[in-house]
């Protein structure tokens, strides 16, 4: 049982919405191009969560590129990336999302992004629910991201509610580790043998209400 929080702190990309999937195709797209091997399992276990130059620093590995062939590369996959999110629409959101964040809001509690992704404004918009958004920390925000802790405490300072009564809800390994470093509970989203620190986890959040999130 979780303690009910003054703010839930939402990943976006496999939490809200089912970007993570886009997110390894486009990098697939790349890896192709540049004849590197690299699968979904590798990007389920590597990847999930980690921003963009160090999800690229995973795949190129051991192999020799400039700054500026990383910079190319990074917008290569970043296109590939927007061409998959461009026929995106409220659709796309987690059935039963819009709802579970109209039923925190309507109970009090402040509902904040914490996602690494700095296509996070551009994907809320296409799922239509930024007016249900108290605060946005995305992969502008902070210099260091996931594991490390600074997006969910820098969301938690946007809404004004202190970390440790906040909950931070996350598909991957890297972000709950990053929501239990900011001293927050942390809700798992996903299998139970991805996760390590969560104190929750619940295999999809799909048609969920705000009291299957805490019980
Ligand atoms: C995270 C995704 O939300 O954002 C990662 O889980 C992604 O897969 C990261 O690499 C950075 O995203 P972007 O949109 O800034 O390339
Ligand atoms: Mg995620």
């Amino acid at each position: 049982m979780l303690k009910k929080p003054g703010a839930i702190i939402f990943d976006l990309d496999g939490v809200l919405t089912d970007t993570s999937e886009y997110h390894y195709q486009a990098w697939k797209h790349l890896a192709d191009d540049e004849g590197i091997p690299f699968t979904h399992e590798e990007n389920d276990e590597h990847l999930r969560g980690v921003s963009r130059r160090e999800s690229l620093m995973y795949i190129i590995r051991g192999r020799q590129y400039s700054e500026d062939q990383i910079q190319e590369m990074m917008d290569r996959k970043n296109r590939y990336y927007h061409d998959l999110i461009s026929h995106m629409s409220p659709n796309d959101l987690l059935p039963g999302g819009r709802a579970l964040l109209q039923e925190i809001r309507d109970a009090g509690i402040k509902v904040a992004i914490g996602s690494g992704s700095k296509n996070c404004r551009m994907v809320l918009d296409l799922l239509q629910i930024t007016d249900l958004l108290d605060g946005i920390a995305d992969g502008n925000s902070v210099v260091n991201g996931k594991p490390a802790p600074d997006l969910f405490v820098y969301a938690a300072g946007l809404v004004n509610i202190p970390v440790a009564v906040c909950l931070g809800v996350e598909d991957a390994d890297a972000g709950i580790e990053a929501i239990k470093s900011a001293g927050m509970q942390a809700l798992a989203i996903g299998p139970q043998e991805r996760f390590h620190r969560a104190d929750k986890i619940l295999p999809t959040l799909a048609n969920k209400h705000l009291q299957d999130l805490l019980d």
